[in-house]
């Protein structure tokens, strides 16, 4: 067992933040032999049942739950910031011959390690991650997450059509290949598999077909695919899947909505197409760094809560620009100040900063069907947890010090922090 004592920042079931400003934090193993958290809260009132512990004291330091990233490209770290008019250009120029280039095991293994130190160096513990379609592109980042112990979640890339070579794949071979990384990496520690459909438009009707066979077959796999992002991706998925009510219903059509399927963007929706998110217990990867770079909208945040589906927030770097949680925390402010995907402006919306934290913590693990494993410091979870020190700049820590609330302090951490906040990121490891 151990402890670490400083202020402690977490959720309850309903997505409150519980915050002590003298916390304790208890962890110890569970019966499988992984680091759980036992005991958060007060100091005072834990210290006594703990005293035998030995304590870590941190002070001026907040323990947060480590991160979760919905949505992200392991293989896009070479094209962050490249810009294009929009997403089909973008994707011609410079993601698929970024991808093309995994073919070279040694390269995706060089990147997978830099991806993972990446995502530890801004405090993101967990993360649902597309690989190519290149197969060996997945054993690289699998080996490189397992190595370090993370919950990582990745899948290969199906794209069997309207892609150049080099990323193509082959309709029968993608799918035995599906089936033999899941045999090979699900529930592995802490691995998980995604069939993972890039989006509609460049896979055929054969291979979301065979897609929605494997999720059938193997229902604790997740999902993951892209759907309603930009104006001219949707017009050209509906012209290609005339017969199906949306975009959105295409993967409904094809058996790849259910409870761990999850859609990054999800931006223009109608509310059937939120209705069937909720019926199907889908989950949407709400990307905003991304949405802004590419031009591609604003997710409706409003919406989501009138017709209440579950989502969380993302990077999706390469599109996205930041690895880092608070920016995206802070895009996702600006999309839901913004608000509006339609013709009539509609009054912006004020996301909380505690909303904010929960959507890129215990809300993204809810959506994801990891509530209670990861995204929180409740007995229980897996002790995945980040060292926060708020006067990381002098800015910050002129802000923070005048902060009179849990509001203001969480505030200023999402518009002025960065990776120099992340003093610390804890993986829950095994014996
Ligand atoms: N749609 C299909 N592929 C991609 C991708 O790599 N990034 C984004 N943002 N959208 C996509
Ligand atoms: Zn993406």
């Amino acid at each position: 067992m151990q402890s670490w004592r400083a202020a402690l920042l977490r959720f309850d079931d309903d997505g409150h933040a519980l915050f002590d400003r003298d916390g304790l934090l208890v962890v110890g193993q569970n019966d499988a032999g992984r680091a759980v958290v036992l005991a958060a809260g007060d100091h005072a009132a834990l210290a006594p049942r703990f005293a035998d512990v030995p304590c870590t004291p941190l002070p001026g330091r907040i323990l947060a739950p480590g991160f979760v990233d919905m949505h992200i490209h392991y293989p896009q770290v070479d094209v962050i910031g490249s810009p294009a008019d929009g997403l089909l250009p973008w994707l011609e120029h410079y993601t698929f011959p970024a991808e093309a280039r995994f073919a070279d095991p040694a390269h995706a293994a060089e990147t997978a390690r830099f991806f993972c130190d990446e995502l530890l160096r801004h405090g993101v513990t967990t993360a649902l991650t597309f690989c190519t379609s290149h197969p060996a592109s997945v054993d690289a980042l699998m080996t490189e997450a397992q190595s370090r112990s993370l919950r990582l979640i990745a899948g290969k890339c199906l794209q069997d059509r309207h892609s150049p070579d080099g990323v193509r794949d082959a309709t029968e071979q993608s799918l035995i290949d599906t089936e033999a990384l899941i045999r090979r990496w699900h529930g592995v520690d802490r691995l998980g598999y995604a069939i993972t459909p890039r989006f509609a438009p460049t896979s055929t009707e054969a291979q979301l077909r065979g897609a929605g066979e494997l999720a059938a077959r193997y229902g604790d796999v997740w999902i993951q695919s892209h759907v309603a992002e930009n104006l001219a991706e949707i017009d050209w998925a509906r012209s290609l899947f005339p017969d199906a009510r949306s975009y959105l219903a295409v993967y409904d059509d094809h058996g790849l909505m259910r409870r761990r399927a999850v859609y990054a963007h999800c931006i223009h929706f109608d509310d059937d197409d939120r209705r069937l998110m909720q019926r199907t217990q889908t989950a949407a990867a709400v990307c905003p760094t991304s949405n802004l770079f590419l031009g591609s909208g604003n997710f409706d945040f409003a919406a989501a809560e009138r017709v209440p589906f579950a989502h969380g927030l993302a990077s999706d770097v390469g599109g996205g620009t930041s690895f880092s949680p608070f920016h995206t925390m802070l895009a996702a402010y600006y999309a839901g100040r913004a608000s509006s995907t339609g013709a009539a402006p509609k009054a912006g919306l004020s996301l909380s900063p505690e909303r904010l934290w929960w959507l890129h913590t215990a809300g993204a693990a809810r959506a994801l069907d990891l509530e209670g494993v990861v995204g929180n410091l409740q007995p229980g979870c897996e002790a995945d947890f980040v060292v926060l020190n708020p006067e990381a700049t002098p800015l910050l820590a002129r802000r923070t010090a005048q902060a009179e609330s849990l509001a203001e302090l969480l505030f200023a951490l999402i518009v002025l922090g960065d990776d120099r906040v992340i003093e610390q990121t804890v993986i829950s490891q095994a014996k």
